[in-house]
């Protein structure tokens, strides 16, 4: 039997990238998954790939979550996983921050989670896992990221908190902290070609096993962690970034 036969699994963010590969892997170890993301036709295509639900729901509005919620009640009355994945990353140096940029991405990676988990709490069985997405920027000071990184520091601390508080009813949380991935999530961005070229160049040197990850590598560590297998971790955070937390400082 596979490791996850018999759970329901919701992965926010799921149309793309490290969502798209997680809900794949949910997938071939048993279990059913529901990805949500906030463009329909994205969704759609993306859920018709995968062979899973796919349900509309932008982690900015709260009551697009209490709808997705409500659906996934209706039709599956409980969840056992919550990948709490849904993220952007904006980066802009100090003196160029703006309220609008800090609302969307504060909105969207610590907001959206935080209230994600809130709002899918009534119908989590006992013993269910909840993973959050974070990154190791939650421990550097790498430059433009200061909104970013202050966004997954916020989600660390609280995946903290909520472990404590989510013992009592078996509900293990846990954060996986990646490095550089490859992802869709560069481009977003708007910076030039030659910009991010010049940025993954860089970032591939200072890392000791000198590659980006794949999504799949993150699946893996994800799909451990959803499993009962991992019964006994709560409130632990988990690099997989090639070392690049090391900070080795003379780069082999
Ligand atoms: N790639 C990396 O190097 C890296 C490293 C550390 C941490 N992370 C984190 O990993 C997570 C996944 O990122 P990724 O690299 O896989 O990027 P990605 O390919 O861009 O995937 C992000 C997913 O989140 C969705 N999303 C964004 N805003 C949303 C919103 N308001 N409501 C619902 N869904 C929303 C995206 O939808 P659209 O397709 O519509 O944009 C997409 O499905 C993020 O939390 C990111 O911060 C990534």
């Amino acid at each position: 039997m596979s490791q996850l036969t018999g759970k329901t699994a919701v992965v926010t963010g799921g149309n793309s990238g490290i969502g798209y590969a997680t809900a794949q892997k949910l997938k071939q170890e048993g279990a059913t998954v529901i990805i949500t993301g906030r463009s329909e036709e994205k969704v759609k295509k993306a859920a018709s790939e995968l062979g899973v639900q796919g349900i509309v729901a932008d982690v900015i509005n709260l009551s697009a979550i209490d709808q997705a919620v409500e659906k996934i009640k209706a039709e599956h009355q409980n969840v056992d996983i919550l990948f709490v994945n849904a993220g952007i990353f904006a980066p802009a140096p100090l003196g160029q921050i703006t309220e609008q940029m800090f609302d969307n991405q504060m909105g969207i990676n610590f907001k959206g989670a935080v209230f994600t988990i809130e709002k899918f709490l009534p119908i989590l069985n006992e013993g269910a896992s909840i993973i959050n997405l974070s990154s190791v920027n939650a421990y550097t000071g790498m430059p433009n990221t200061a909104i970013y990184a202050a966004s997954k520091a916020a989600m660390n601390s609280f995946t903290r908190t909520a472990a404590t508080e989510l013992a009592p009813r078996k509900i293990r949380v846990n954060a996986v902290n990646p490095g550089p991935i490859y992802t869709p999530i560069f481009d977003k961005t708007g910076m030039p070609e030659e910009q991010l070229k010049g940025f993954a160049e860089a970032m591939q040197n200072r890392i000791p096993l000198k590659r980006f990850g794949q999504p799949e590598d993150v699946a893996e560590l994800v799909s451990f962690l959803a499993s009962d297998k991992a019964s006994f971790i709560t409130g632990g955070e988990y690099n997989i970034d090639g070392g690049i937390n090391i900070n080795p400082l003379l780069v082999g």
